[in-house]
């Protein structure tokens, strides 16, 4: 394929975005991010058709007939101009200030300008020809990481609000060969459960339509493996994930011809958004990636992308931080909390989190029962208050952090009694809790402003909070806003995530130094929406290490490690190596009371956070490659590669016992000419190291084809390797 054909106008860096260069009919328009392309034709007809989404010069060619070229937006089901499409799901449908139900969207103009060395923006102009209603597809295109970033937004002038009925982001043609998707189920307490299926005629839809909390549904993420099922090292396979916490669709039809359409986006299920003339609708951007390598390099795509652009401060390692949730709930004073910081520092860490529970008066808050929304420190519980608390932590060269769930309310709250109105409602109807609370009604501007003002004071006030652990813990419910008009109600669920975006952009630019991690009951704020301004998130409250090791395996499959929060906890009394060495494998805390340990499990303890000091910044910013799948395999197995291959560290976790001989474990993504050094680290006291070439020097080569023995052979063994190149 020769590219001279493809038209692209560039835009001097001091053009403004909004405008737009009219080519005289181009016929390509190419979205390239280093070898993962988006190409675009415009038709006779001046209709936008993608001819080409994935890799590789000599493949391109069209897919398929006239049928190929499903242009997006394509109108909706009864529109007269119907010209053999409008049987699919529509990506856009627009009932028009007139009450016209269809939209035909013609190409206009398209513009590109590069960001930076690594990013270009795409414009593509849209505009219905017989109103004046305007689709803009974006695109980022970052050339180092394969990745695509695309999203749309509407606008139009006509003489009355247009009605927003269904709104993609993205909407992307594959096939015409099978297609697998994998999607993952969750519940509380049980996030990431992988599901792979072969795509069958007929719409199949992953959504969320609870607000928030995505995870009681699916995670916003998805792969789709083409030909055959997702393999770990091979494969062609597109990852996709929605950057947004609320509510998202994703559809996959199968039209008759066999070939997919995946339509993107925020869900549209009780969302019909009236968008007033001039104004601007800009949909949440859907994130894609793309392998000729299986899931393994789609995954080291994402996470590289991840780290530079999908969260703050990502290429930095994170702190080792105790949490006292798990090992105190509600039931603490500031004696408790003093000792605990003590037994942090005597083990090593460096942070502490003081989880729920700690504010509250008239309605101490010392179950979920009472006092959310009150954010003014407990007299009873800490006398001295919050910055009393940073400087003992302080004093023990810790930082502090604290947990908030702003965006929620309990009816036994002062808040509640000042403003009932504020929270989420319909008019008439019962009020409806989950875990005792409300969920605020951030559509009003009252209320949002009340958030940022609440947060902002707390982090004045007490400028030793270095760390926030934000949670969200129920679901939408009655969504009905006493602010919002009649015929706004709709808008609530979009409204709510505008305005919860607007206050953590407020709060990231006035506290910078305050890092965030996500909580949402577990791991309902896992997406890139939310991340933008946080540095972690809490994958979830099941922190019983045999479950993280596949939970922890496919948040690796989208997020950056060192994103990926991992506590040593007692939950369900796993051998404490064993907690050790699943936690250490991402970012690692503890979250129990130290005192309650042995001696001698206070000693392993403390070895292992400084062992983990020294591989961290490994694990957390370096390249994962998986070895062992545990789904394939008794044993699972990943190992964490630095970018310049001088150092790396492998993780190995026996999932269940095992009556045959231990196989190999055979290494990827080091060196090959290198010659590394071999040393199992994290070792009990007294025990055996149970890798046989444990200090032996290898080479690479060796090592990625004949790999190591070990003698992994109970359920919870587990080893920690290093290796690390020798000059
Ligand atoms: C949620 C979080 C937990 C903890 C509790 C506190 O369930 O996921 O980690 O913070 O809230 O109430």
């Amino acid at each position: 394929m020769n590219f001279d054909d493809v038209t692209q106008v560039e835009l001097s860096p001091t053009d403004s975005e909004t405008e737009v260069q009219t080519t005289s009919s181009p016929q390509k328009i190419e979205v390239r991010a280093g070898n993962f392309h988006l190409i675009f034709q415009v038709d006779e007809d001046k209709r936008l058709s993608q001819l080409h989404f994935g890799a590789g010069e000599s493949e391109l060619q069209p897919i398929g007939t006239n049928q190929a070229f499903l242009p997006f937006g394509e109108p909706v089901f009864d529109n007269a101009d119907s010209d053999g499409n409008a049987t699919l799901e529509p990506a856009l449908q627009v009932l028009h200030a007139d009450g016209n139900t269809s939209t035909r969207l013609e190409f206009v103009g398209h513009s590109s300008q590069k960001l930076d060395e690594n990013v270009t923006q795409t414009r593509i102009e849209l505009r219905d020809p017989n109103y004046p209603l305007q689709v803009a597809l974006l695109f980022k295109a970052y050339a180092r990481e394969d990745v695509i970033e695309q999203w749309a937004e509407i606008s139009h002038s006509e003489n009355g609000p247009v009605v927003l009925q269904k709104f993609a982001s993205a909407a992307p043609v594959f096939g015409p060969q099978d297609t697998f998707l994998t999607y993952y189920r969750g519940n509380w307490a049980d996030e990431m459960n992988r599901e792979e299926e072969k795509l069958g005629y007929g719409v199949k839809t992953i959504a969320s339509r609870m607000g928030s909390r995505a995870h009681l549904g699916f995670n916003p993420s998805f792969l789709l493996s083409i030909g055959a099922p997702a393999q770990e090292n091979e494969g062609e396979i597109f990852g996709g994930t929605l950057a947004y916490g609320g509510n998202f669709e994703f559809q996959f039809e199968i039209a008759p011809d066999h070939r997919l359409r995946a339509i993107c986006g925020l869900n549209p299920q009780a969302s019909q958004f009236r968008l007033k003339p001039n104004q601007t609708f800009a949909l949440p951007a859907m994130i894609w990636s793309y392998s000729r390598a299986g899931r393994g390099e789609l995954a080291r795509r994402f996470a590289r992308w991840g780290r530079s652009y999908g969260m703050r401060e990502g290429h930095k390692t994170r702190d080792i931080l105790l949490n006292n949730w798990e090992a105190t709930y509600f039931d603490f004073d500031e004696n408790k909390l003093v000792s605990l910081f003590q037994g942090a520092k005597d083990l090593g860490m460096e942070m502490f989190l003081l989880d729920d529970g700690w504010f509250g008066n008239k309605y101490p808050r010392d179950s979920d029962k009472q006092g959310l929304g009150d954010w003014q420190t407990m007299q009873k519980k800490l006398p001295n208050g919050l910055s009393f608390l940073a400087d003992e932590a302080q004093k023990r060269g810790l930082r502090f952090g604290i947990w908030l769930e702003p965006e929620m309310v309990n009816p036994k709250s002062d808040l509640f009694e000042a403003h009932p109105d504020w929270a989420i409602q319909q008019p008439g109807r019962a009020l409806h809790t989950e875990r005792n609370q409300l969920t605020l009604d951030l559509s009003n501007p009252a209320v949002r402003d009340w958030m940022f003002d609440t947060v902002d004071g707390i982090l004045g006030e007490n400028p030793g909070i270095s760390y926030v652990k934000w949670d969200c813990n129920r679901t939408i419910g009655q969504p009905g806003s006493t602010y919002l008009g009649a015929d706004e109600q709709s808008h609530l669920y979009i409204e709510y995530y505008r305005s919860y975006y607007d206050v953590m952009a407020r709060l990231a630019q006035k506290h910078p130094n305050v890092e965030i991690m996500n909580c949402s009951g577990g791991g309902g704020r896992v997406d890139y929406g939310s991340l933008r301004f946080a540095h972690e998130f809490w994958p979830s409250d099941n922190t019983d290490p045999l479950r993280r090791v596949r939970m922890q395996w496919e948040y690796q499959q989208f997020f950056p490690n060192n994103a990926i929060a991992a506590h040593v906890t007692d939950m369900k009394k796993r051998p404490l190596k064993f907690a050790f060495d699943v936690a250490m494998s991402a970012r690692m805390g503890m979250d129990m009371d130290t005192s309650k340990l042995s001696v001698e499990e206070k000693e392993f303890a403390r070895n292992a956070i400084a062992q983990y000091k020294t591989i961290r910044e490994v694990v957390q910013l370096g390249d994962i490659f998986r070895l062992e799948s545990p789904y394939e395999s008794v044993r699972a197995a990943q190992i964490s590669v630095a970018s310049d291959q001088n150092r790396a560290v492998a993780f190995a976790w026996q999932l269940e016992t095992s009556k045959t001989a231990p196989a190999r474990l055979v290494l990827r993504g080091l060196d090959a000419q290198k010659r590394y050094l071999v040393r199992e680290i994290n070792l009990k006291a007294g025990q055996n190291a149970q890798v046989g070439e444990n200090g032996q020097v290898l080479s690479g080569a060796v090592l990625m084809q004949n790999g190591v023995s070990i003698s992994l052979a109970e359920q919870f063994d587990s080893a920690v390797l290093e290796f690390s190149a020798q000059d």
